[in-house]
């Protein structure tokens, strides 16, 4: 029997979202069936419903969740009824070429759910492959990771996603280290959780920039030694300033624009790593003289996911969390119903909050 429930739904491109009663299925094999409790408000939601993700249109929206698993299809094993989980956008298959190759956080071929949830009979495309600004939602088995239960879910979800990106965008691909020198471009959901990341494994120099003074005293909240205010001040000279004349180790862009990657690419000391988390749209370009990518040596990466395991992560960081060592609560700027996801789009858009999280 599919499940009748209430949900966000971006309809098309550019209209405010609605909410709409949709069908979800009952778990088949390799499925598991999930009750959110709670799902955060992240930027990649917006890029959905202005289209600049693709036009696949409608979207059901929401990917930043933790709940609790309703059912599971006959063969599944990883989760049961009545776990306690984070949904992941990255379930890796374990088959592909570059899960082969023992590098499954680049999996080419993650898992999703088989059945469609509909919406009057038309499929709907759920962000990201999870779609949690519902009351249920239907994943891959893989995508739902089980982790300690006396975690808030508000707090817990915010790991599905941004939070995730931005530590691991740190720790994984900026491969972060002690004493290594980081900056970071942007300090929202992602940008500050990078900030987390870069002091969890012992940089020793944080440098938070942003055009938003508000995200500039969260950031220093967050562990940033140093910040630097982008709308008054050039980014790459402060930077330098602060770093001996020579640029950070590694400079992470978590905004999704080719000036500010750009600004990134100029503020990394020799051979450094410059990491691209920010998503950008399908028409935006950069330009660097050819000779500074030689010249300057090191590495340009992209962080997709912060480059995680979520079997291997995600229990971990709630681990740490619960023994008060990451505080994923002071990413929780306000918690909000299902029928007000339109305006936590515009809070965003107004730089006003970390994250709006619906608890269902
Ligand atoms: N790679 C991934 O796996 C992944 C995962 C989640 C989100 N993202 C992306 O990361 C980006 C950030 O997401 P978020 O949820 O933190 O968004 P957000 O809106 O909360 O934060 C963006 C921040 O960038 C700042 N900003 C805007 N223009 C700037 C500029 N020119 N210079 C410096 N700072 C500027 C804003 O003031 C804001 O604080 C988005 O593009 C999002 O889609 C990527
Ligand atoms: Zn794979
Ligand atoms: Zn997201």
């Amino acid at each position: 029997m599919p499940h009748s429930v209430r949900a966000v739904i971006a309809r098309a491109q550019g209209e405010p979202v609605s909410m709409e009663t949709i069908e979800v299925p009952d778990p088949g094999p390799g499925e598991a069936l999930v009750a959110v409790k709670a799902c955060g408000v992240c930027h990649t939601d917006l890029h959905y419903r202005e289209g600049a993700i693709n036009d696949e249109f409608p979207f059901l929206l929401g990917h930043e969740a933790a709940g609790i698993v309703e059912a599971v299809g006959n063969d599944v094993t990883n989760v049961a009824p009545g776990d306690f989980v984070i949904l992941n956008w990255r379930a890796v298959c374990g088959e592909c070429r570059s899960c082969k190759r023992g590098r499954p956080w680049y999996c080419f071929a993650t898992h999703n759910a088989t059945q469609k949830m509909t919406l009057d009979g038309v499929e709907l495309s759920p962000a990201l492959g999870i779609g949690a600004f519902a009351e249920k939602t239907l994943v891959a088995a893989g995508q739902a990771t089980k982790v300690d239960p006396s975690a808030s879910p508000e707090a817990a979800g915010l790991i599905g996603c941004g939070v995730m990106a931005g530590l691991g965008a740190a720790m994984n691909t900026g491969g972060v280290g002690r004493g290594d020198s980081v900056a970071v471009f942007g300090c929202g959901g992602v940008g500050n959780a990078a900030i987390a990341g870069a002091r969890l494994a012992g940089a020793h120099t944080i440098i938070g920039i942003d055009i938003d003074a508000g995200k500039l005293e969260l950031a220093r909240e967050f562990g940033a030694t140093h910040t630097i205010d982008s709308s008054s001040e050039d980014p790459v000279e402060a930077v330098r300033a602060l770093t001996g004349g020579n640029g950070v180790d590694v400079a992470i862009e978590a905004v999704g624009r080719p000036e500010v990657y750009e600004q990134a690419f100029f503020a990394r000391d020799l051979a450094g790593t410059v990491v691209l988390v920010g998503v950008p749209n399908p028409t935006m370009r950069v330009d660097l003289p050819m000779i500074e990518v030689f010249g300057r040596g090191g590495s340009l990466k992209s962080s997709w996911y912060g480059d995680c395991l979520p079997e291997r992560d995600f229990p971990m960081l709630i681990d740490l969390y619960l023994q008060g060592r990451l505080d994923l609560d002071r990413f929780v700027s306000e918690t909000i119903a299902l029928d007000e996801v339109e305006e936590a789009f515009h809070r965003m858009e107004r730089g006003e909050v970390i994250r709006s999280v619906v608890v269902l």
